[in-house]
């Protein structure tokens, strides 16, 4: 399938990988706080894997955020962020709106996602928090990106 894009003045969000700096998204992420640490080549491939959804200003990165999907019953979106510079201008919700719009992501089972403090903004677009916490089981590795000392 194409790429998608969708234009709202000098702003552009925009499915298409090539346009993604990658040296940004890794540096943010590798700061933030569910991915601290993480390797360039790890957030490289999580790229390769994802439906990527990048937000920029006359090309240049501001934000970004990934849906991990089959594409046909289920999507987590991940690594939701806007760079400091170019937050409370709205363009979470605008990402979050392209993120449910896209075509391959229609008529799924299921929407997940994880967060520490922005329930708000995802209240907007219907998730809600989990009707039966006791039926998810997970495996959560907090120390995957510690450096392992030897
Ligand atoms: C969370 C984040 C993406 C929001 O982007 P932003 O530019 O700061 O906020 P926006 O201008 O897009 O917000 C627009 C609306 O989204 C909602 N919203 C945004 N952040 C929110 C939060 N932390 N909690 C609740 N609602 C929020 C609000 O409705 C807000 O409208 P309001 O300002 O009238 O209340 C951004 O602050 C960020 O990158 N934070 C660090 C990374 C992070 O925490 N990502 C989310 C991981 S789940």
């Amino acid at each position: 399938m194409a790429w998608q894009s969708w234009t709202l003045g000098e702003y552009e969000i925009s499915t298409d990988p090539a346009k993604i700096d990658v040296g940004v998204v890794h540096w943010f992420l590798t700061n933030c706080y569910w991915a601290r640490g993480i390797p360039e080549e790890v957030v490289r491939r999580s790229i390769e894997n994802s439906i990527c959804f990048g937000l920029y200003k006359n090309g240049k990165q501001a934000g970004f955020a990934r849906v991990i999907t089959d594409r046909a019953t289920f999507a987590y979106v991940a690594d939701v962020f806007i760079l400091l510079q170019y937050r409370g201008h709205g363009h979470s919700p605008w990402l979050m709106e392209c993120i449910l719009a896209h075509p391959e992501l229609q008529g799924l089972r299921r929407w997940a996602l994880v967060t520490a403090d922005t329930h708000g903004l995802y209240e907007q677009f219907g998730f809600t928090l989990l009707k039966h916490p006791e039926r998810w089981m997970e495996i959560h590795d907090t120390d995957v990106y510690k450096v392992r000392c030897i």
